[in-house]
This record gives C-alpha cells, sequence and structure tokens, in this order.
C-alpha cells in the first residue's frame, strides 16, 4: 500500500525537478506525464487499491501533482511561444532577393505623346501648358471664333454650371493664346494635352482625347516653314512616308490646310484606317491669322507664324498597329502591359 503512495511522491519530486529547455522537450514533459498514457493517469489508476479510508489522502495527492504538472506545462508553454515571437521578427533573411515590384506601363497614347514631344524637341520647340477647364475666350474668341460664328458648333462642349463662362477645352490651340499674350517672339512651343468634346453620335464614341498644338511665330515665318516643319515631323514619326497638304478651313489661320500621310493600302489595318484611300489625316494647320495675332497682343505686320494641331489617338493606332480604338480606351491590363517596354 505505502508503495502507491511512494511512488506518487517520487513522481512529484521528478515533476518538481523537470526543466524542458525547449518547446520539444516541454512536449514530452506533456505526454510522459499529462498524456492519455502518461504516468498521472497510471498513478490515478491504482486509487482502485487504495484502502477506502486512505482515498481521500490519495486523491488529494494526485491532484496537486495534476495542477503542478500543468502549471508547470502552462507557464513555460507561454514563456516559449513569447521567445519564438520575438525570434521570428528578427529572423529576416537579408540576403533573401526582394518582393518584385510590378512595374507598370506606359499607355500607348502616353508614348506616342512623348515621342511627337521628342521630336519637336530636336526642331527647338519647348512644352507649354495649358488648363483643361478653359474660358470661352482662350477657347473661341481668341480664336477667331467669336459667339454665333457656325465653327463654334463643330466643337460643341461641355459647360460649367456653376462658373459661367468656363468649359471644357475643345482643342489644344486656347495654349496659342495663352503663349502669345504672356511671351514675345520667337515664340516656339508644343503643347500637348486632353481635350472634350460633346459628341453623343454613339454610346461609343469618346468625348475626350488628345491632342498637340504647335505654334511658331517670328519674323519672316513662311508656309514653307510650316511645310519643312511637318514633313521631318512625317518623317521622324513614321519612317520615310509621303505627306500631301489639302486646303481647309480653321478660323484662326489663313490659309489653312490638313495634312495626311501615305500609308497605302496594302495591310488590312492600312485599308481600314484610311477608309480605302491610302491617306491618313493626322494634323490641321496653317498661317495663324493676323486677327489672332493682334488679339493676343503681337504685332502682325512684324511677325508672322504657323500653326497645326493633331490628334494623337490616331497616330498610337498607326504606330503600334492597333485595329480598334476602343482599345485604348477600356483599360484592360492584357493590352495595356504589351507596351512595357515603349519610351
Ligand atoms: N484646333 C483644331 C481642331 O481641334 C486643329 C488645328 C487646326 C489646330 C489648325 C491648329 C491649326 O493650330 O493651325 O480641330
Amino acid at each position: 500500500m505505502q508503495d502507491i503512495f511512494d511512488k506518487a511522491k517520487e513522481v512529484q519530486t521528478a515533476i518538481d525537478a523537470e526543466s524542458p529547455a525547449n518547446s520539444e522537450a516541454l512536449e514530452a514533459f506533456r505526454i510522459q506525464y499529462l498524456g492519455a498514457k502518461g504516468l498521472l493517469k497510471s498513478l490515478m489508476a491504482e486509487m482502485g487499491k487504495v484502502p477506502n479510508e486512505r482515498k481521500r489522502d490519495y486523491g488529494q495527492l494526485m491532484n496537486s501533482l495534476k495542477q503542478a504538472a500543468e502549471a508547470k506545462y502552462q507557464s513555460l508553454k507561454e514563456a516559449f511561444e513569447e521567445k519564438e515571437q520575438s525570434a521570428g521578427a528578427l529572423a529576416i533573411d537579408l540576403s533573401a532577393p526582394g518582393e518584385p515590384v510590378p512595374l507598370g506601363a506606359r499607355h500607348p497614347v502616353a508614348v506616342t505623346m512623348n515621342r511627337i514631344i521628342d521630336i519637336f524637341a530636336r526642331m527647338g520647340f519647348s512644352v507649354a501648358d495649358g488648363p483643361e477647364i478653359e474660358d470661352d475666350w482662350h477657347n473661341f474668341t481668341a480664336m477667331n471664333t467669336p459667339e454665333d460664328h457656325p465653327a463654334r458648333d463643330m466643337q460643341d462642349t461641355f459647360y460649367l454650371v456653376d462658373a459661367p463662362g468656363m468649359l471644357l477645352r475643345t482643342h489644344t490651340s486656347p495654349v496659342q493664346a495663352r503663349v502669345m499674350k504672356s511671351r514675345k517672339p520667337p515664340i516656339r512651343i508644343i503643347a500637348p494635352g486632353r481635350v472634350y468634346r460633346n459628341e453623343t453620335i454613339s454610346t461609343r464614341s469618346h468625348c475626350q482625347f488628345h491632342q498637340v498644338e504647335g505654334l511658331y511665330v517670328d519674323e519672316g515665318v513662311s508656309f514653307a516653314d510650316l511645310k519643312q516643319t511637318l514633313y521631318y515631323f512625317a518623317q521622324e514619326m513614321f519612317g520615310a512616308t509621303k505627306i500631301r497638304l489639302r486646303p481647309s478651313f480653321f478660323p484662326f489661320t489663313e490659309p489653312s490646310a490638313e495634312m495626311d500621310i501615305w500609308l497605302g493600302t496594302d495591310t488590312e489595318k492600312d485599308y481600314r484606317l484610311t477608309k480605302g484611300t491610302g491617306w491618313l489625316e493626322i494634323l490641321g494647320c496653317g498661317m495663324v491669322d493676323p486677327d489672332v495675332l493682334e488679339m493676343c497682343g503681337i504685332d502682325s505686320k512684324k511677325y508672322s507664324g504657323f500653326a497645326f494641331g493633331m490628334g494623337i489617338e490616331r497616330q498610337a493606332l498607326r504606330l503600334y498597329e492597333i485595329g480598334d480604338i476602343r482599345l485604348l480606351f477600356e483599360n484592360d491590363v492584357r493590352f495595356l502591359k504589351q507596351f512595357r517596354s515603349a519610351m
């Protein structure tokens, strides 16, 4: 009988003496004493052999054994977990390769715009900027399109309800007026940017697109300068190609022309893009109307100038052989990431 009590006491001494050094040793401790086949369970199983009058003592001894073992297990478990956590925070492998940063891609319209800027920069043009929310005077009046002028109908836009006289610019031409009013000739600028039109011809048409404006004002600027400048641009942008200038009308230039580049109709894309003519219209241009110069404070007897304005989207379609202009606006990443290597 005494044996059982002695055995239990031995276990108690053993538990007190145990000091597992890590979580594996602690787990072994748990299995040895507290597990389903552990020492405490087998000591409990001895209860039947204890005489009735000593059962109470034995039960108490068992309880205190169990409590001691559980307390030791719990406190060591917490201590080890805390230690592992703080070790984990420091366990950074500084030599491991970094997480890859996903690289974005420039939009083909932006790439095309940058190419245009680059070509004109080589001819001494610098970039000028103007607001997209423009006033009526810069957008229309200074561009020789007074109120009630029929040309206004060609460029309907969005007007700001809370700011009478303010509108979303319909073209980049108002930047011409802003630059001429604030600088003296020689002036040689290009002005890229967003423009807006209220065109609800179809649900697919877009009310927003991009243009690049050009302006050159100095003494003795002629139509020959205009033609050569644009010819150089077309060569640089599209490779060796023919250009043609067709007489046209713009209120702010006189004479005015539209420039086409020759693509031919050999490929289906070129056929579609040129509507079967082989010619792709890319810009409007002309000699700055003397009235415009005067309205912007430049002496039209001393100075002359040329101007041009081109849409960017169509050039992007041509440069990247994109078959459908809607792709440019849908922002489908699978489409856009194809231009990752472009400048
Ligand atoms: N602003 C015209 C448009 O949006 C394009 C244009 C034509 C601009 C002739 C010019 C120019 O500077 O001289 O249709």
